[in-house]
């Protein structure tokens, strides 16, 4: 049989406009792929209905236990630093400049531009409602007073901006910057 004996037997009797079609059998590694993606199809659906597959959901949630565990040790780290550590911060230049910039970027709405208080306390006097050692400081920037409308700083900045922004705060102690919101707290005494 030669070739175009061959092409004739395959020759169906479709014809569109002169254009005839040919009747091949698909190749068998194609048929074997096609029929494998059917199973495979079917295999997947049953196993992300009923059985481990998760849902959008279920992943974000395991993602975002993930990630809460390592904001937690950021927090953590952060709010562990000693209070010599940040007293030492205090004296250098570098730092203050830092700690001023998150101050004016993060801060500063809500206790005012130079910490005088606003909605928030005063920063530059010696009263604390939650404590004015530089430790204690850390403390409440990383975990905020969320019930007191002071947001938890830890899950968005790093322990260096906290610490260069605790930094700053405490050269800012006895600035008396004009219109200084009235004390609140304890007097606290370095
Ligand atoms: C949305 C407003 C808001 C922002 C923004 C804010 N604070 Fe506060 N902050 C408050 C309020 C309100 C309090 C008082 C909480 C209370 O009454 O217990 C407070 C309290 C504090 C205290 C404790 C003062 C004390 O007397 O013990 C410190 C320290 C402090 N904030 C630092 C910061 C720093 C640093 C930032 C920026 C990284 C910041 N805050 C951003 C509202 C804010």
């Amino acid at each position: 049989m030669t070739q175009k004996d061959d092409e004739q037997k395959n020759l169906t009797d479709h014809e569109y406009d002169g254009i005839r079609e040919y009747d091949y059998q698909l190749p068998t590694w194609w048929l074997n792929l096609f029929y494998a993606s059917i199973v495979f199809a079917a295999g997947y659906f049953i196993w992300y209905q009923w059985m481990d597959g998760r849902s959008i959901q279920e992943e974000y949630q395991a993602e975002k236990a993930k990630l809460d565990i390592i904001l937690a040790n950021e927090a953590s780290k952060s709010a562990t630093v000693s209070e010599a550590d940040l007293l030492a911060l205090v004296k250098e230049p570098a730092q203050i400049k830092a700690g001023k910039e998150v101050f004016q970027n993060r801060c500063a709405v809500c206790h005012g531009a130079q910490g005088q208080g606003l909605i928030g306390p005063n920063l530059t006097d010696e009263y604390w409602l939650h404590g004015g050692k530089l430790a204690q400081i850390a403390q409440t920037v990383t975990n905020g007073i969320p019930e007191k409308g002071m947001p938890p700083w830890g899950p968005l900045l790093t322990p260096q901006q906290i610490h260069s922004v605790v930094a700053y705060i405490r050269s800012i102690r006895g600035s008396n910057p004009p219109n200084a919101k009235a004390a609140q707290g304890e007097l606290y005494k370095e």
